[in-house]
C-alpha cells in the first residue's frame, strides 16, 4: 500500500513524522474520511467545504485548492488498487522548534498525509438480511467545538472504548439528558413513523452522511425533523440508526442491553437504507 506525506507518495515505513509535529504534541490539526465506491470519491465537493471549514476555525492555511485535493484523493486511490476504500485526509499545523502552545510565528508549512483504508460491506447494501449492531449511552465528555474535525479524538477513542469493552458497538452520547452524537458517528431515531436527528450546532460534527439521509428523505417525503433528542426518548425510541461515512447507516438494535423496537432493523431504516444504496450507485 501507499501512503501521501508531504507531496510524495511512499509506503507507510518510509513515511516519517517530527515528533516536533504540533499534531502529535498538541492534536493541533484536523482531518476528513472520504469514502470512495468502485474507485469513484463519493460527497467529495461536501467532504471538501467540511475540510476547508475546519481549517478555517482552528487557522491553518489551506494547503492546496478543490481540485488539488481531487488529484490528491484520486491518486493515492489508484496507487491502492481502487475498489471501495476510505481516504483518511489529515492536516496538522506543522513541525515547530520549540514547544510553545501559542502558534508558530512566522507561521510553518502545515503537515499533510493521506492514507487509504478498507471499507466493510455496509448493513444498508443488504436491508433484508442485516442483522444490525448494539450500542450503549454515555455522557458526552468532549469540548465545546465537536463541529470542527479536530484530530484530538482521546475522548471519543476513551467513549468507543468503553462501548467495546460492554459488547458494543457504538456509544451513544448524552449532554445534559439529550443525545448528541455517536463516539465516531451521527443518531437518528424513529418515533411513530417520524425520523427525528439533532440539529447541527457545535455540540455536534456535522455529518456528511447525516446531511444527505436528511436531503433523501425530504426528496422522498419521508418524515423527519431537526430537533432535539431527550434521553427518554432515546430509550422508547422504535428505531435508532447511528451514520458515518465508513458505515453509512447502521441500525442499532439494542440500546444498553434492551431491545429497540422488536430488536431487529425496523421498516423505516430499510425504507432510507434502499434510498441510499440506489443514490449512490
Ligand atoms: N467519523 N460524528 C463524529 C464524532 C464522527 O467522528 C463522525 C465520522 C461522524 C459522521 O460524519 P460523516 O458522516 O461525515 O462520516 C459524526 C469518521 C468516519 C472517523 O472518525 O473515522
Amino acid at each position: 500500500s501507499q501512503v501521501y506525506l508531504n507531496g510524495a507518495f511512499m509506503a507507510p515505513q518510509e513515511a516519517h513524522i517530527s515528533p516536533m509535529d504540533r499534531g502529535f504534541l498538541f492534536a493541533d490539526g484536523i482531518y476528513e474520511v472520504i469514502p470512495a465506491y468502485n474507485g469513484v470519491l463519493f460527497r467529495f465537493d461536501e467532504h471538501l467545504i467540511r475540510l476547508e471549514r475546519s481549517l478555517a476555525e482552528i487557522a491553518i492555511h489551506n494547503p492546496h485548492s478543490r481540485e488539488e485535493w481531487r488529484h490528491l484523493c484520486e491518486t493515492l486511490i489508484e496507487r491502492n488498487g481502487g475498489g471501495n476504500l476510505s481516504v483518511y485526509l489529515q492536516i496538522s499545523r506543522g513541525a515547530t522548534e520549540k514547544r510553545d502552545h501559542a502558534f508558530p510565528n512566522p507561521p510553518v508549512a502545515p503537515t499533510v498525509f493521506m492514507m487509504t483504508g478498507a471499507i466493510a460491506i455496509p448493513a444498508a447494501d443488504s436491508p433484508d438480511t442485516a442483522s444490525g449492531s448494539k450500542a450503549i449511552t454515555l455522557d458526552d465528555i468532549r469540548w465545546a467545538r465537536c463541529d470542527i474535525k479536530s484530530i484530538s479524538l482521546l475522548p471519543n477513542s476513551l467513549l468507543r472504548q468503553q462501548a467495546v469493552e460492554a459488547g458494543a458497538s457504538e456509544a451513544i452520547l448524552l449532554r445534559d439528558g439529550f443525545v448528541t452524537e455517536g463516539s465516531a458517528s451521527n443518531v437518528f431515531v424513529v418515533i411513530a413513523d417520524t425520523i427525528i436527528t439533532p440539529p447541527k450546532s457545535h455540540a455536534i460534527l456535522g455529518g456528511i452522511t447525516r446531511d444527505l439521509v436528511v436531503e433523501l428523505c425530504r426528496s422522498h417525503h419521508i418524515p423527519i425533523e431537526e430537533r432535539e433528542i431527550p434521553e427518554n426518548q432515546l430509550r422508547q425510541a422504535d428505531e435508532i440508526w447511528v451514520t458515518s461515512s465508513t458505515k453509512e447507516i447502521v441500525p442499532i438494535i439494542q440500546l444498553n442491553n434492551a431491545p429497540v423496537g422488536d430488536g431487529k432493523p425496523g421498516q423505516v431504516w430499510k425504507k432510507v437504507a434502499r434510498h441510499y444504496v440506489n443514490f449512490k450507485r
